[in-house]
Order: structure tokens, then sequence, then C-alpha cells
């Protein structure tokens, strides 16, 4: 029995979860995957009703099951809230106490969407297919840090156990891909980032067939936008995967497209994108970024590759017929501008 926990959460978080939802609940029946899902209260919203943005009556939902698929948190209303309240810190609290160390972010160029990359096209054809594998429960997102009126600090601690698995999860990655990996750190300034350097050649040992290349995240950040093509896997720690991976996002078109996995005691899958308080509740948000990340749900947590593939193609073919969502819509007279639930009817078309 396959025990799903579903976080819609803010925004349009609701609106591109019932896509998400009707999606994978389509696959998980026409595969015969018995299941249960589970609604929570999650960010604002359950701020609004339980003053606290995850309870510990949902956390221990959570804890006795598979996975999470999130939507989105966060929004104006909760940005004035305390610090320790913040929508935010539901978040990264969901994702310690889950154990989601390895964050898989994909980023790839849908043909279609070609035209949406802010890039140039001679630049795209030589192809963008990036796995950012960002490390999610340490560094300086969970660091000591002190907050004061005329001082604070925040540090950037890993321990060796830490770096070595997500090193190694990366590696395993790249194996699978095209057997490239490099590291991102900042070794010319940090002592973490030292560490994590030496860690790494030292697991390189163990993938001989992996090719290795490590590079400082200005550079990566340089060379992400100007040569997206020389990238397959990068490994790297949370605040530099994070930053990284929004600007992979937007190479490939649209943020609104991307989705991750989050692998760990408790799988959490979510896109990658916000709850995008301005376009919420009107039907027009993109709901592939959190579809794809049901998708990531066959493939990384029931290790069930058929459906994953097929609500990729699903999505593929969505966007050849020329469907858009205004993120991704420039007018052309070959596309057909619709409405989040739109999408969803296609996706279901495609996949029936
Ligand atoms: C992300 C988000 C989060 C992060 C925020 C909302 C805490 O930007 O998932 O990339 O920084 O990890
Ligand atoms: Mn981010």
């Amino acid at each position: 029995m396959f025990k799903l926990i579903y976080a819609p959460g803010d925004g349009i978080g609701p609106e591109i979860g019932n896509v998400a939802l009707r999606i994978l609940e389509f696959e998980l029946n026409k595969y015969n995957v018995e299941y249960s899902i589970t609604p929570i209260y999650f960010g604002g919203i359950s701020i609004d009703s339980y003053g606290v943005p995850l309870t510990d009556r949902a956390l221990s939902l959570i804890k006795e099951s598979d996975a999470v698929l999130l939507g989105a948190v966060g929004g104006p209303k909760w940005d004035n809230v305390d610090p320790s309240i913040r929508p935010e810190k539901g978040l990264l609290k969901l994702r310690k106490e889950c154990g989601a160390y390895a964050n898989y972010r994909p980023a790839r160029i849908y043909g279609p969407l070609k035209n949406a990359s802010p890039l140039k096209e001679s630049i795209i054809d030589k192809g963008v297919d990036i796995m950012i594998v960002r490390e999610l429960s340490g560094g300086i997102y969970f660091g000591k840090r002190m907050e004061g009126n005329d001082e604070a600090y925040d540090t950037e601690y890993y321990s060796r156990p830490e770096i070595e698995r997500i090193i190694k999860a990366g590696f395993e990655c790249a194996i699978k891909r095209n057997k490239r990996i490099c590291l991102v750190d900042k070794a010319n300034v940090m002592a973490s980032s030292r560490l994590w350097r030496k860690i790494f050649n030292e697991i390189a040992l163990e993938y001989p067939s992996v090719e290795t290349s490590a590079m400082y995240v200005d550079n990566a950040a340089m060379q992400l936008s100007s040569k997206p093509y020389s990238f397959d896997t990068i490994v790297t720690s949370n605040l530099f995967g994070d930053i990284l991976s929004d600007e992979a996002a937007v190479i490939t078109g649209s943020i609104g497209m991307l989705p991750s996995a989050s692998i760990g005691d408790v799988d959490i899958f979510e896109p990658i994108h916000g709850s995008a308080p301005d376009i919420a509740g009107k039907n027009i948000a993109n709901p592939m970024g959190m579809v794809l990340s049901a998708a990531m749900i066959f493939m990384y947590n029931l290790n069930m590759p058929g459906p994953a593939i097929e609500i990729e193609k699903a999505v593929l073919r969505v966007l050849e017929n020329g469907y858009r969502t205004a993120d991704i819509y420039h007018g052309d007279s070959s596309t057909k501008l619709v409405s989040t639930t739109e999408i969803g009817d296609a996706l279901q078309d495609e996949l029936r």
C-alpha cells in the first residue's frame, strides 16, 4: 500500500495540485497500485488555522507515510509573521524531519519550448539536460545563527557523513546519466567547500567510469548561462543548489516546468517554483512542474519508470500540440493560451 500525504499549501498550490493529483491517481489506477492519499494543511494555511506552518499531528501523519506531494508555501500575507513560524520554516522543518537530504532538480529543454528560453537558439540547440543534486538538510540553512539588531550571522557547517552521502548520491545519479559530474563549491574561500572537494576526490576513486570536474560557484553561474550543454550532473551544497537551480530553470524556458524529488526517510516531491500569490485563484498557473513532480514519485519512490515516462511524454505531447499556460505563451499562431485545468484535461487525454 502506497501511502501519500498531499500538501497543496498556499497560493497556486491547490490549483496546480488538483491537476497533479488527477494525473497521479489516473496512473496509479491504471497500474493497479493500491494507495491512500491523506491531505494536510501546510504552510500559511496551517498558520491561519493552527498558528504554525506544520503541526505535530501533520508531521506524525507524514512520518507514517511513504511520500509527500507538495505544492508551494508562503505569500505576502505571512511575510510579517514571527520568523520562527514563517511558512518557509515549515518547509525546512519538513525536509529535516523527513531526513530528505538529496534533492534532485532536473532541468531540460522541451523542444517545443525552445523559443521560451532567454538563451540564443544556437546555444540551446547544443542540448540542455542537467541534473542538479542539491544537499537539502544541512549547510547554512540549518547552521548556527544569531539574529541581533546590530549584528547577525549564519554558519555553513557540514560533517563528513553529510558530505559523503550527498556526493555518493551525485555519483549514483551521474552513472545512470551521461557519466559526467561537476562539484560546485567555493573552495577558494570556504573551509567547508575544501572538505567537500577532498571527499569528492576520495569518492571519485570508487567511480572510475564517471568523468569528474570541480568549479567555483561564481564560474558555474556564468557557465550555466553561456554553455549549459557542458553540464550533465551537478552536485552541490544546499545554498548553492538553491541559487543555481533557479538559474537552470529559467534557461529551460519557465520555472513553472521544473519538478523536484527530495529523497530520505520519507520522500518529498514538489515543483521548484513558489506559490505565485499574484496569479493565485485565476486558473492560469502552469501545473506542469507539479505534474512532473508526480511523475518523479513513480521513478524515485515507487520504482516504476513506466508511468513516469508516460507522464513525461504526455507533457511533451501537450506542448507539441500547442497548449500553453501564460508563463510559456508568446502569442505565436501555432500555440493556444489555455488554463490550468485545460492543461489537466489535455494531459489526461494523452494518457488515456
Ligand atoms: C526552494 C525554495 C526554498 C529553499 C525556500 C522557500 C525556503 O526556494 O525550494 O528552492 O530555499 O530551499
Ligand atoms: Mn529556491
